[in-house]
């Protein structure tokens, strides 16, 4: 099980062996983490991007998938893209979010990622509350059978980092 720690930041600031990036479907960019990685990343992820896009990948990344690229100028080697869901009130999807966590530990391992931050998936843009996502994250990360040694929450506000404190500290 890896060991979960805490980091109150900007996660394109990190140096680590894979940065996630929570994406979306298009993996064309967007705001958020995905604009800061890209801002940041430069160019060389944005290309790697559309070369999946015009590969295999050609329907764009499913919710819950993950798949690596470059880090381009970041402090990593690798980005790892994951698309969280959107919250709904009206359907459970806390497996769809769960499987961002466990998919990029996977795609850490095909890579061999020792150290692998993780920012707050779906928080944002896609409204999931905070306690919650928290909760799934850890439950997931702590339930993954991954060789990942370390996994980096970066939360960018207090407000998340208290709620993966609170999770973590379970
Ligand atoms: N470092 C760490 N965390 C960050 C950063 C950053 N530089 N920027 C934002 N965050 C936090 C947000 O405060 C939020 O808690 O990351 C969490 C996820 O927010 P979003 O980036 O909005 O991601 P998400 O909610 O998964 O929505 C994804 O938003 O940016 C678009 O292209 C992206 O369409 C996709 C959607």
């Amino acid at each position: 099980m890896p060991t979960i720690t805490l980091v109150r930041g900007d996660i394109t600031r990190q140096h680590a062996d894979a940065i996630v990036n929570a994406a979306n479907s298009s993996l064309l960019g967007g705001g958020g983490v995905d604009g800061a990685i890209h801002r940041r990343g430069g160019p060389a992820i944005l290309k790697e991007c559309r070369r999946l896009r015009a590969g295999h990948l050609g329907k764009g990344l499913p919710t819950g998938r993950a798949v690596a690229t470059t880090a381009g100028d970041l402090d990593a080697r690798w980005v790892i893209h994951t698309v969280g869901p959107v919250h709904r009130t009206t359907e459970d999807r806390s497996g769809l979010l769960a499987s961002c966590y466990r998919e990029a530990l996977r795609v850490a391992d095909e890579l061999g990622a020792r150290d692998v931050a993780f920012p707050a998936i779906s928080t944002g843009v896609y409204r999931w509350p905070l306690d919650d996502a928290a909760r799934i994250a850890v439950e997931t990360v702590r339930g993954a059978d991954t060789s990942v040694e370390e996994v980096r929450f970066v939360l960018f506000d207090d407000r998340a980092h208290e709620a993966f404190a609170a999770q973590a500290a379970r």
